[in-house]
């Protein structure tokens, strides 16, 4: 696993053409892409939109920091769960950082997402470190092909900006297994020096 402690990570999976979501879900089931992504994040803050916070299966996050921004939240806000775990409101993604590192100093704080996060904490180099799952499948691809229209794209062109610099063995055994036929890559890459 990558180690990238006090960092500011935007963690993403990206599919073909650069698709990452579809009617707000993922587009595809990946074993060993949760595996990761729960594994990354565990007990880490994890700052979301909106829209992505309150399309998950189950929010909040369980063993995470989940903080959710919307222009529209006041500057705090706890807000309690059915099941007692709390998640935090807040109306800026830099409100969310600050609220991050109060809460978990030191550790790396993860961008989860959606579109909208992802290209401002790109394109405003707030996120130094980005851990890119890419997902390979025909299928989806030749319906994208089709369907351009259904899906989300990945906002900005991250591999003009940044570069690989680890990937994952994916297939070790101490993986899970994908049960379809989804094949992933899992890499870490880090913002090219500006000249
Ligand atoms: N493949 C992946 O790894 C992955 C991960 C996450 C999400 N996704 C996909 O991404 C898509 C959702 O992306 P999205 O762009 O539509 O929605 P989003 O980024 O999840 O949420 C958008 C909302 O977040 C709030 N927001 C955005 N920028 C803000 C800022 N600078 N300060 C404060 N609040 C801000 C706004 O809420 P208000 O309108 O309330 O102000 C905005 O409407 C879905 O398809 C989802 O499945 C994919």
């Amino acid at each position: 696993m990558f180690n990238d402690s006090e960092h500011i990570v935007a963690i993403f999976a990206i599919g073909p053409y650069d698709i990452i979501g579809t009617d707000n879900k993922l587009p595809w089931h990946s074993d060993k892409d949760f595996y990761f992504f729960k594994k990354a994040t565990m007990n880490h803050p994890c700052i979301f939109g909106t829209t992505t916070f309150y399309n998950l299966p189950h929010y909040p996050l369980c063993s995470r920091g989940n903080i959710v921004c919307s222009r529209k939240f006041p500057k705090f806000q706890p807000m309690p769960t059915d099941n007692g775990t709390k998640y935090i409101k807040t109306n800026s993604i830099e409100n969310a950082i600050k609220i991050s590192r109060i809460i978990y100093p030191y550790k790396t704080i993860f961008v989860c997402g959606g579109a909208s996060i992802y290209k401002y904490v790109i394109d405003k180099k707030i996120s130094d470190v980005l851990y890119v799952s890419e997902i390979y499948s025909d299928a989806l691809a030749t319906d994208v092909q089709h369907n351009p229209e259904k899906y989300t794209y990945f906002p900005t062109d991250f591999r003009q900006d940044y570069v690989q610099s680890d990937v994952l063995n994916v297939n070790d055994a101490n993986w899970p297994p994908e049960h379809n036929d989804i094949n992933v890559k899992i890499s870490r890459w880090i913002r090219k020096k500006s000249r």
